[in-house]
């Protein structure tokens, strides 16, 4: 049987990363054989991609191109392999990071992101994605705490406030296959949440 696609998003500093693994630990409890990974990155080329993506000034069309290159080798080397032997993949962010930082931070055009996605994945969408939700201020005040910035981090709080609205309305299109977490609650309840949610797929 197929694995299962399971991709968690958010804005940078919600708090995604502090759950995944703990998450992928969940699940082989269960047995279920499971891979984490994350993109922007994941194959060998991609990481490399994640340096330049991540450090090097580029114009939107080349980060959004360079974001699906990244992803077609992840699909084709990692993600695709896993999935038709039974394995369960965990990615730290997918499709739905650039509709929220390409698209609605950087105001790109959705109508080429879909083509995009179209031409790289064909029909796959992950089957469950968790959006960490948090206020713009709250996430920028947590990572200030936490980290020196990179590229995006760098970004001012409109930035952020437009990648949430984008991820919002991902989730208003495909409510079925979100659940959106409060990220302004404490650990244990959200991972009460995850463990529920687990219990569903
Ligand atoms: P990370 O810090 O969560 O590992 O993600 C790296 C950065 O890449 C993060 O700031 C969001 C950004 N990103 C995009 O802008 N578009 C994408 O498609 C992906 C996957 C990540």
């Amino acid at each position: 049987m197929r694995g299962r696609f399971i991709t968690f998003e958010g804005i940078d500093g919600a708090g995604k990363s502090t759950h995944i693994d703990w998450y992928a630990q969940r699940l082989r409890e269960r047995d279920i054989r499971t891979l984490v990974t994350r993109e922007p990155g994941g194959s060998p080329l991609g990481e490399r991609l994640r340096d330049m993506l991540l450090s090097e000034a580029m114009s939107m069309e080349t980060e959004t191109l360079l974001m699906f290159a990244a992803r077609k080798e992840h699909l084709e080397q990692l993600i695709r392999p896993a999935l038709a032997d039974g394995t369960w993949v965990i990615c730290d962010r997918f499709t739905d990071s650039t509709y929220a930082y390409q698209g609605g931070g950087r105001g790109g055009c959705l109508t080429q992101i879909e083509a995009l996605e179209r031409w790289v994945q064909g029909a796959l969408q992950p089957d469950r994605s968790y959006l960490f939700d948090l206020p713009a201020q709250l996430a920028a005040a947590r990572r200030a705490s936490a980290r020196a910035a990179d590229r995006f981090e760098a970004e001012d709080l409109a930035f952020f406030e437009r990648v949430r609205s984008a991820y919002l309305q991902r989730v208003a299109q495909a409510p079925d296959r979100f659940q959106v977490i409060d990220s302004r609650q404490e650990i244990e309840a959200i991972r009460s949440q995850l463990d529920q949610d687990i219990a569903t797929l």
